[in-house]
């Protein structure tokens, strides 16, 4: 979610979108989005729309009535968008809510729209919020797969990304889940953080691997603008990460990975096999629709992409109000369509067809070949794939391949 949410046309008070985006809704499936903007604390590198208690002007079971308000909004403003295949709680740390609350808020869901009988219902954790009661009744209420930020085993590394967790917490509370009851549990890991070293990372595979997960993302550490580390960074306090150790780390991570049975589909994920994947993020990455419910939570419906209003207390009232919490939405064109599709479906191992290229995109693709970006078979059968090296440059080629 970017920190400054882009301009665009008003979002009407009844939230309604135009006939032809409703005439589309769900062609590539529909799910949803459940943004939960509380955190114990905040981590210095994070720019997420997330609040301590103290900062976020909302109580919890008042946000939880703003977001069945929304729920009930979008059901009206979509009435025919189900089946709900995909279902992701983001945040935020949304297991700061209550069990019970997040179940309500999924039942929700599924009398407004319908879950799919085989739905994906994902949860994001913090490893120092979850115990095995809470992932007992959120496997019960019908949640299948939790992904829990690990971020690292080296003390240092949590230490300077002011985590909360002690290193070996992340692991335990997978192994929690998985006695929970389920089957599909991941594991975020932050690499590159100043002053972790090849050893540190490596241990942090390992242990991510040991705990037995079938997911696996890992992201090099970002500097946002306006975070504390950044501003920290500024002041010389700590190293700007460096791009060649993140290589280096993303090529520990892909082998480390692959050699355990977890192999990339996307750039920053791996699972092991097709049902471990993120059914929900493959939707975002490959077109699909989905209502955002929450603070700042984006939208996109029928080529209508939109936002909410980032602060909690102003989107309560907003739905209070009986208005939409809408901040602003933007009608997608053919052009816009065309980049967001190559941009996400390039960085996943199914590729981009190469009949789809436009432009001087087909003639940058045979260059991206040539030069051991793009996979040869891959190619032959008439799709661009990008290579291990290709993975490394992936934005260049991306921006190549868009010219
Ligand atoms: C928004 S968090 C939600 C999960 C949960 N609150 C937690 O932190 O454990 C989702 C993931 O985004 C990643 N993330 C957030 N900010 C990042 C940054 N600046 N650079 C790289 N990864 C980041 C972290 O790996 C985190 O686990
Ligand atoms: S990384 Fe997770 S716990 Fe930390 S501030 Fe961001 S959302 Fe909250």
């Amino acid at each position: 979610m970017p920190a400054t949410l882009p301009d665009g046309e008003p979002v009407p008070r009844s939230g309604e979108l135009p006939e032809a985006a409703l005439a589309r809704a769900g062609r590539r499936g529909f799910g949803v989005y459940l943004h939960v903007p509380f955190c114990a604390s905040r981590c210095g590198y994070c720019d997420f729309n997330t609040y301590t208690p103290a900062e976020s002007g909302l109580d919890q079971s008042d946000y939880v009535t703003a977001a069945l308000a929304e729920i009930d909004l979008a059901r009206r403003v979509l009435p025919a968008a189900g089946p709900v295949r995909t279902v992701f709680v983001g945040g935020g740390t949304p297991t700061l809510l209550p069990a019970a609350d997040l179940s309500r808020l999924l039942d929700a869901v599924d009398k407004a729209w319908g879950l799919a009988g085989d739905a994906e219902v994902t949860t994001e954790a913090n490893p120092e919020s979850v115990d095995p009661a809470m992932l007992k009744s959120l496997h019960d209420s019908g949640f299948t797969r939790i992904s829990l930020g690990m971020q690292s085993t080296a003390p240092h590394v949590l230490q300077l990304l002011d985590r909360r967790h002690t290193p070996g917490r992340a692991a335990q509370a997978a192994l929690e889940a998985r006695e929970a009851g389920f089957e599909h549990v991941n594991l975020d890991l932050i690499y590159g953080t100043p002053g972790e070293t090849g050893e540190d990372f490596a241990g942090s595979l390992r242990a991510a691997i040991d705990a037995g997960v079938d997911h696996v993302s890992a992201y090099a550490l970002i500097v946002e603008d306006g975070t504390r580390l950044a501003a920290r960074i500024r002041r010389g306090e700590v190293p700007m990460p460096s791009d060649d150790v993140a290589a280096d780390r993303y090529l520990a991570a892909d082998e480390a990975l692959s050699g355990a049975g977890l192999d990339w589909y996307e750039v920053s994920n791996w699972a092991a096999g097709d049902a471990a994947r993120c059914a929900h993020n493959l939707l975002y990455w490959t077109g699909g629709d989905w209502w955002g419910i929450g603070p700042g939570a984006h939208s996109h419906v029928g080529g209508v992409r939109w936002w909410n209003v980032k602060r909690p207390a102003q989107y309560a009232q907003r739905l209070h109000n009986g208005e939409s919490p809408g901040a602003g939405r933007e009608l997608l064109s053919d052009e816009d369509v065309y980049v967001e599709d190559v941009m996400l479906r390039l960085r996943l191992r199914s590729g981009f067809p190469l009949a789809e290229l436009t432009g001087g995109g087909p003639a940058a693709a045979r260059t991206a070949l040539d030069d051991g970006l793009l996979d040869g078979s891959a190619y032959a059968d008439g799709r661009a794939v990008l290579t291990l090296r290709g993975r490394l440059l992936a934005d260049a080629v991306i921006r190549d391949l868009l010219t």
